[in-house]
């Protein structure tokens, strides 16, 4: 990977962030653009979840003025208070997407849907409107006996297929899918369907979430198997897979509680630790030098995602890769000392970033 070294491509666009709220906000705005990225979707899971136009108004004028010079994407949070009206409001007032989120899978989805058809008239809007639906995709425990971490996600293929049956113009996106039976289903869809992959899922498999808080995210990392189809796809070429690195970034007092947080702080270090994911899947013998060129790179963590979301990067900058150019710190503080998150790998080193 010697000829990455030095590598200049587009600044890369992370298309799903959690930013959270108060101090937790301020401490990890600032490191969008350190991970090599200067546009994200923002997640809507804040305690109350942004289910209206003002509030997702408000919370935008408060991440642009923490950082000027990244793009935010911003989204709502289904929910039985969003009415084709809200939709007609949000296109209007720039929103870009809608989250789905079942009901109790995960962070802050008490309030998440029970039944998808309950949303139908609104999905009808969204089609209209060319708004995305952007999709949690797992079935709650509660959907059946049969239900687990790891079966969670392909349990919930059928409705994610169902609802691009039903609304084919609707653009969906399948949230940070994390297994090959995901890929595969995405793939067999028309192009107004895409996947989102993360970077902590290019590197995981159960055995390291399993006694690891830091590395618990929901959905969890599955087998080796399905680890190299998320490789494959996000190396494929084929446009509808592209990166959102899911960085959801807990309080280390929640990650070391009896009863840890589920989700992964990737967001300082995004572009590098995708570069590091696929010299890693090199060393291994998952995917050859030649899979990881600089058109797939561009095209997994700059252009496909913007293409799909249409977008441009109206600042047009540029980011220059350098190996084993950065060391990811053992921990991230707030100035006042109130909020302290661990980043995905702490204290490794991985590839830098320079704008
Ligand atoms: C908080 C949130 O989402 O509101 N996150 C969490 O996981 N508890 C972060 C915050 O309040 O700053
Ligand atoms: O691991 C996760 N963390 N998965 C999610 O879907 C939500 C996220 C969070 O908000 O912490
Ligand atoms: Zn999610
Ligand atoms: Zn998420």
């Amino acid at each position: 990977l010697e000829k990455l070294d030095g590598l200049e491509l587009p600044a890369a666009a992370d298309m799903h962030v959690h930013l959270r709220d108060g101090a937790m906000t301020e401490l990890v705005v600032p490191t969008i653009r350190k991970g090599g990225v200067n546009m994200v979707f923002v997640m809507p899971n804040l305690v109350p979840p942004v289910t209206t136009v003002r509030h997702a108004l408000e919370y935008q004028r408060r991440l642009q003025e923490l950082e000027p010079k990244v793009t935010f994407l911003m989204s709502l949070y289904l929910h039985s208070s969003i009415t084709p009206e809200v939709i007609r409001k949000a296109k209007h007032a720039g929103i870009t997407g809608v989250k789905s989120y079942p009901h109790g899978v995960t962070t802050h989805s008490d309030q998440g849907v029970m039944s998808y058809e309950e949303f139908y008239p609104v999905f009808e809007e969204m089609e209209r409107e060319d708004m995305v639906l952007n999709l949690h995709g797992e079935l709650p425990p509660s959907a059946g006996e049969d239900i687990t971490v790891l079966s969670a996600e392909e349990a919930f293929l059928p409705t994610f297929l169902d609802l691009h049956r039903r609304f084919p113009k609707l653009r969906i996106i399948l949230e940070h899918c994390t297994s090959a039976a995901a890929i595969t289903a995405v793939k067999t869809c028309g192009p107004t369907v895409a996947a989102t992959i993360t970077v902590h899922h290019l590197f995981m498999i159960v055995d390291d979430w399993a006694g690891d808080p830091h590395c618990f995210c929901k959905p969890v990392a599955k087998l080796p198997s399905d680890r190299r189809a998320l490789l494959k796809a996000a190396v494929s070429g084929d446009s509808r897979f592209f990166l959102g690195t899911d960085s959801a970034p807990h309080p280390a007092s929640s990650k070391r509680a009896d009863k840890y947080a589920a989700g992964v702080f990737t967001q300082p270090h995004a572009v590098g630790l995708v570069v590091d994911a696929f010299e890693q899947a090199i060393g291994t013998g998952v995917l050859t030098a030649e899979d990881v060129t600089k058109e797939k790179l561009e095209g997994f963590m700059c252009s496909n995602g913007r293409a799909f979301y249409g977008v441009k990067d109206d600042r047009n900058e540029r980011i220059v890769l350098r190996q084993s150019g950065a060391t990811i710190d053992e921990i991230l503080r707030s100035k006042d000392g109130s909020v302290e998150v661990v980043p995905f790998k702490r204290g490794k080193m991985t590839w830098g970033v320079e704008w």
